[in-house]
């Protein structure tokens, strides 16, 4: 965690009488007396309750990128503080405090942020082993990156028929509270040592002999001699907030909220160019995937063809395009759409 000046050396009368206002118009307990931050991220915010949006975002890792370059195709430009603990968007109400994604529920959950993105696995955790204190915490929306699988695997060597081949066993893992609740329920009674990282090293020390930790291309597995056997949770980055926001912070939220859909639809959309004889235009439109009116256009000096441009809310394939040609189409373009809007 990135060391930030002490609250005591660095708030000011002013900061304190903003605090308290922002704290008394949200309602909002102290977060500096609940916060279990080591380091107070106020310190670094004395503009906390000035109408601006706090979002946090991991600091570095899996997310990290992804995170801020969504933000950065919804429109809002980020600049980096020098401690780089705070980003400032200089076009939009909007200050991002980049964290550690361990940390990012209880920066929601102290209203220091009202949103964040991170991964599921990493909400889900959170609310499992502090169920009251992450309650309120809520899922907004699915991102589409940072997939992942929170997996049991064990040594090749190990003889696993099923999930009860755990019994008695010693499971390390990073995630004992989603671990716990996976064995309770499938009845299985196992030791749960907790690491920090390297999970994937315990079996080959012997300090446990199964592990419970994230996959994503499963290289990490193959290259300690691990085998994946059963999958807890299948994770991806998530948007999430609080609900501590006034009126004015809503709406700020959600026109994010609204950016952010539109960019998520346009990464998912195509737009889709193809001349079509007008005999072939029935059997063309039904190829054409996930578009639901095509724009139909006259092509000069050619009375048997048009031109036909649609946006495709899905992938467009080889084969598919291959499949327009065989009815006639040619000229077929597929070009990325950048922005969209309805
Ligand atoms: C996760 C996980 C594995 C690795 C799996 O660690 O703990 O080590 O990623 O990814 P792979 O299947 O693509 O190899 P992460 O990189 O998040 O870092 P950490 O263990 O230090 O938290
Ligand atoms: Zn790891």
């Amino acid at each position: 965690m990135t060391k930030t000046k002490t609250m005591t050396k660095n708030m000011t009368k002013t900061m304190a009488k903003t605090m308290a206002k922002n704290m008394a118009r949200t309602g909002a307990t102290n977060p500096l007396a609940t916060n279990p931050l080591s380091t107070n991220p106020l310190s670094t915010n004395p503009m906390s309750g000035d109408g601006r949006l706090k979002i946090a975002l991991q600091k570095s890792g899996r997310l990290s990128e992804m995170s801020v370059g969504l933000l950065e195709k919804a429109g809002i430009s980020l600049t980096k503080s020098r401690d780089q603990l705070l980003c400032r968007a200089h076009n939009f109400p909007l200050d991002v405090f980049l964290v550690r994604d361990d940390d990012i529920p209880a920066f929601l959950a102290t209203n220091v942020c009202q949103v964040g993105i991170l991964g599921q696995n990493a909400l889900l955790e959170k609310q499992a082993l502090f169920a009251e204190k992450y309650a309120a915490l809520e899922e907004v929306m699915a991102l589409g990156f940072g997939r992942c699988r929170l997996s049991i695997a064990t040594p090749t060597s190990f003889e696993y028929r099923s999930v009860d081949s755990l019994n008695g066993k010693t499971i390390a893992t990073s995630y004992r509270g989603l671990l716990e609740a996976y064995l309770r329920d499938k009845g299985v009674e196992a030791d749960i040592v907790t690491m920090e990282g390297a999970v994937e090293v315990a079996p080959r020390t012997h300090l446990a002999d199964a592990i419970c930790d994230l996959v994503s291309t499963g290289n990490t597995l193959i290259s300690n001699g691990l085998q994946e056997q059963d999958v807890i949770l299948q994770s991806q980055a998530v948007l999430i907030k609080n609900n501590n926001m006034d009126s004015e912070l809503q709406e700020i939220y959600e026109k994010i909220l609204s950016r952010i859909r539109a960019v998520l639809r346009a990464d998912n959309s195509r737009y889709i160019m193809l001349n079509s004889p007008i005999d072939s235009l029935d059997a063309i439109k039904a190829v054409l995937p996930g578009s639901a009116s095509p724009t139909v256009m006259p092509l000069q000096g050619r009375e048997d063809m048009v031109a036909v441009h649609a946006v495709c809310e899905e992938e467009v394939f080889w084969t598919t395009m291959e499949e327009l040609h065989r009815n006639g189409a040619n000229s077929i373009l597929v070009v990325p759409i950048e922005k969209m809007l309805d």
